[in-house]
């Protein structure tokens, strides 16, 4: 397999940096396409964790490197907090970082406009104040400043001062960040770039080198919370499926599968209709042994049984073709499980939800099924069976546990509790 993309199946927080880390030893480059800082992707190296927001998955003593592509929004500053984590244990990784000069920055204000759209929304959407929405809506009314802009001094004040110019006035005078502060910010994170070493690069360039070796792109968030096609408005603003590789300049044709990372149950953060979510006190078991906070905001994350077909409509809208399970262990010694095999939508069953607008009206019909004492019983295995015949999916990896070397082939599962 050269060319992968995994992505979340749910509403993110399935586990995916942990499973692009495991596969990224067979990789030359992880490619992240898509979102920005509200990601969390979590890592374990020799036993150290690591939290990153923007960095690819890459495996940072292997021999893999990172590309971040012009569909995500990147906020440079963290991206250099970032590094500089990873460089006092790994020195010199950054030079294995390479970033597309078309993506567009996440500049302070994006984060003031953020809490600001939010403290004034009706209904917030529970974003991760990182600035994500505020960057893409500059981007799409343009208004964005791309990372090319800071070569360019003269042009990039020109740009910040006709956008401060209309922000001013949009908002009121209520951002206070400056044009000129934010050309400031520019410069210095410009520098520490610089003495770090990163590089900056063009996909286009890099197309050929792309398409002559193995190339792992790893999503961010999840299906549902795409903006075109998850819960809207409570979704997230850039591509979370696997459609958003054409930021690289990749068709989704030359992709050999499309991974779907998909946890045991399921759980989403910030609001929007969530058809599974439990409120008693099963829910909150879970959530604790599942350890079930934002690895972004720290915020609690809402938790719920396992939902088949929100799991079917993400896997037509992202043409999702194998799964990797994670965190099925903290479900290990319930004596019963429940799973979501449809929908009641105002009266109409529906095995499957016929667009986004549906997930609002849904009421979940549930078959229940035996635990298990631990992922190595069979009622783990009937579990994964059910799940691949009701999604047409089948169910290749398993990941029992937090560290990268916890996950194996559903087939070494089968062999060991079978003998
Ligand atoms: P934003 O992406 O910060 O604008 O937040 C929009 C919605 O997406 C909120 O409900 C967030 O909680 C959610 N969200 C954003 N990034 C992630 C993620 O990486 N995992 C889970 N939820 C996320």
């Amino acid at each position: 397999m050269k060319r992968v993309a995994i992505v979340g199946s749910q509403w993110g927080d399935e586990g995916k940096g942990k499973v692009v880390n495991y596969f990224s030893k067979n990789y030359e480059w992880i490619v992240r396409y898509s979102g920005g800082a509200n990601a969390g992707h979590t890592i374990y190296i020799d036993g150290k964790k690591y939290v990153n927001h923007l960095l690819p998955s890459i495996t940072p003593n292997g021999y893999s490197k990172g590309f971040l592509g012009a569909g995500m929004v990147i906020d440079l500053e963290q991206l250099i907090n970032e590094l500089k984590i990873l460089e006092a244990d790994f020195p010199g990784i950054s030079s294995k970082i390479y970033i597309d000069y078309e993506t567009f920055l996440v500049l302070p204000w994006h984060k003031e406009e953020d809490e600001l759209r939010e403290s004034m929304r009706k209904k917030p959407i529970g974003t991760t104040k990182k600035g994500i929405g505020p960057a893409y809506t500059d981007k799409v009314s343009r208004e964005g400043i791309k990372l090319y802009n800071i070569f360019d001094e003269k042009l990039l004040k020109e740009r910040l001062s006709e956008i401060y110019y209309l922000k001013n006035k949009i908002y009121s005078g209520k951002i206070k960040s400056t044009d000129k502060d934010v050309f400031e910010y520019l410069l210095k994170v410009k520098r520490d770039l610089d003495k770090l070493n990163v590089n900056f690069a063009s996909a286009v360039k890099m197309g050929d080198v792309f398409r002559s070796t193995s190339v792992l792109f790893e999503g961010a968030q999840g299906v549902l919370l795409d903006l075109d096609f998850g819960t809207y408005p409570f979704v997230t603003s850039g591509s979370t499926m696997a459609h958003g590789v054409s930021s690289v300049g990749f068709s989704t044709f030359e992709l050999d599968k499309v991974m779907g990372v998909l946890k045991a149950y399921t759980t989403r953060v910030g609001s929007g209709p969530f058809p599974t979510e439990l409120f008693d006190e099963t829910g909150g078991k879970i959530a604790k042994l599942g350890n079930e906070f934002g690895a972004t905001t720290g915020r609690p994350r809402r938790v719920g049984w396992l939902d088949l077909p929100a799991l079917r409509y993400a896997k037509i809208r992202s043409g999702l073709n194998e799964f990797v399970i994670t965190k099925a262990d903290v479900l290990d010694g319930f004596d019963e499980v429940k799973i979501c095999i449809k929908y009641d939508v105002e009266g109409k069953i529906k095995e499957i939800p016929d667009s986004s607008y549906d997930f609002y009206k849904a009421k979940p019909i549930y078959e229940t099924l035996k635990g298990w004492k631990s992922t190595n019983d069979v009622n783990f295995l009937k579990y994964m069976a059910f799940i691949e015949e009701f999604t047409g999916v089948k169910i290749n990896y398993i990941s029992y546990g937090p560290k990268t070397e916890e996950m194996c082939t559903k087939n070494n599962m089968i062999m060991r509790i079978k003998g």
